[in-house]
């Protein structure tokens, strides 16, 4: 796949900035099946489960958070079914989500009996209002809670041979919570674990509910790395949710603060505003230089099969996906698009400089066709180009312009949008083309 240099060229005077960038992906974890399953009004069934798992696989996602088998036999079922019906590539790992009570992280290793690999992640919620108001717990009662949990999975993997188990623990509310109490109780579990730089644990810090600025969170993650005792014996994730919509700025920045690896949904389902997009931080990489090691080269494959699992419609202006992100409707955009795009064949420049276009609408799969629209908002320039494309006709300069009259009286009669033939009709009604 193609990487474009950044767009636009960044080019700050003192050349100590940007403090940071980002230079290599993360770990992608995707909690479609999990998160992002519990929060749709109709769950998945295991057909729209077994379809999204295996387009995550596709997409090239190695970790994927495929559901909550302590919740139910439906959940337990499916996670046993998948695990035994060899969907599971070598490569991928399939994590379960539990919390931390005996029976119900038993029932999560049993439902991953004969996996080749697994993530087992248990969590606890460990910030003042849910220690006062949900739990009535002290600080020391939910840190005991955590530490029992990690003792039972210290147990389960040992008599569970077979499986090469990894453990995952989140203190849930992290980012409402005292850092140095959640570092206590991860440092906590560590003890238990035993975790080493071969063999880390996933250290997973939620932004449950996102409740302030992306760069406090940031500065959470950056000084939890800095204090957490065996920093090398964790795997740092980020798991940010959209409440004031910037979970995906929350994920981005905290990757530049130190963090290893991100959990999110694609399209930015989960509950409520949802999680943190994974589409939008991959390809934002991607227009930044960075191989995402995600392959969206057929967005709109993606987005089917999203769309028919959630049964959520994508947004039309969503990021890199949406139907109408390529689409110029007025006319100077239009201009300086055709614009772009012939400098581009002229100068047969590997950068991507199209002005008013992010990306490469081909790298996703998109055809330029679809680029620009015509409405009577539009410009010459855009009727121009839509006749060239579609038939190959060169206007001259001169007739543009009352070409252009045309088409906008066209355009204000019908009061919709037009198309490439609506396009053609006028040209050939105006000036007597025979066919
Ligand atoms: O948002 C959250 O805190 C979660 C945890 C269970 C990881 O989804
Ligand atoms: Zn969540």
């Amino acid at each position: 796949s193609r990487k474009y240099r950044p767009f636009p060229p960044i080019d700050l005077p003192d050349r100590q900035w940007p403090s940071r960038r980002i230079t290599t992906p993360p770990r992608w974890l995707s909690t479609d099946l999990r998160d992002g399953n519990q929060a749709i009004v109709d769950p998945m069934d295991a057909v729209k489960k077994n379809r999204f798992f295996d387009l995550l696989v596709e997409i090239g996602v190695k970790e994927i958070e495929v559901g909550f088998p302590s919740a139910g036999t439906t959940e337990f079922d499916f996670i046993q079914g998948l695990v035994r019906s060899g969907r599971i590539p070598e490569d991928v790992t399939v994590q379960v989500l539990t919390q931390s009570r005996e029976d119900l992280i038993r029932t999560s290793f049993a439902s991953l009996e004969g996996a080749r690999s697994a993530i087992v992640h248990l969590y606890n919620a460990v910030s003042p209002a849910w220690r006062d108001i949900v739990f009535g717990m002290s600080r020391e009662q939910v840190r005991q809670i955590a530490i029992d949990g990690a003792r039972i999975m210290r147990e389960e993997a040992e008599a569970r041979s077979g499986t090469d188990w990894n453990f995952q623990y989140s203190p849930e509310t992290f980012s409402t919570a005292e850092l140095d109490f959640s570092i206590e109780v991860c440092a906590s579990v560590m003890e238990v674990l035993k975790p080493t730089s071969e063999k880390p644990i996933i250290l997973n810090l939620p932004a449950t509910v996102e409740a302030a600025t992306p760069n406090i969170y940031a500065d959470q993650i950056e000084y939890f790395c800095r204090n957490l005792p065996d920093r090398d014996a964790a795997v740092v994730s980020l798991h940010t949710h959209n409440d004031r919509g910037t979970g995906v700025a929350a994920a981005e920045l905290g990757l530049m603060a130190g963090a290893d690896r991100i959990e999110g949904c694609l399209f930015g389902n989960g509950e409520r505003t949802g999680n943190c997009c994974l589409v939008t931080v991959a390809l934002n990489m991607y227009t930044q230089g960075i191989d995402p090691g995600l392959n969206f080269s057929d967005i709109d494959r993606v987005i089917e099969i999203v769309e028919y699992c959630n049964q959520l419609p994508v947004h039309q202006r969503h990021p890199y996906g949406g139907e109408l992100v390529y689409t110029a409707f007025s006319g100077s955009h239009q201009d300086a698009i055709k614009k772009g795009f012939a400098a581009r064949e002229r100068q047969n420049d590997d950068a991507w400089r199209i002005p008013y276009l992010p990306i490469d609408p081909a790298d996703l799969g998109r055809t330029y066709e679809a680029v620009i629209r015509v409405n009577s908002q539009s410009g010459k320039g855009g009727f121009a180009w839509v006749l060239e494309q579609d038939q190959g006709l060169k206007l001259p300069k001169r007739m543009q312009a009352d070409f252009s009259r045309q088409v906008q009286a066209l355009a204000d009669q019908a009061g919709r949008e037009l198309n490439a033939a609506d396009i053609w009709d006028v040209f050939r009604r105006t000036y007597y083309v025979q066919t």
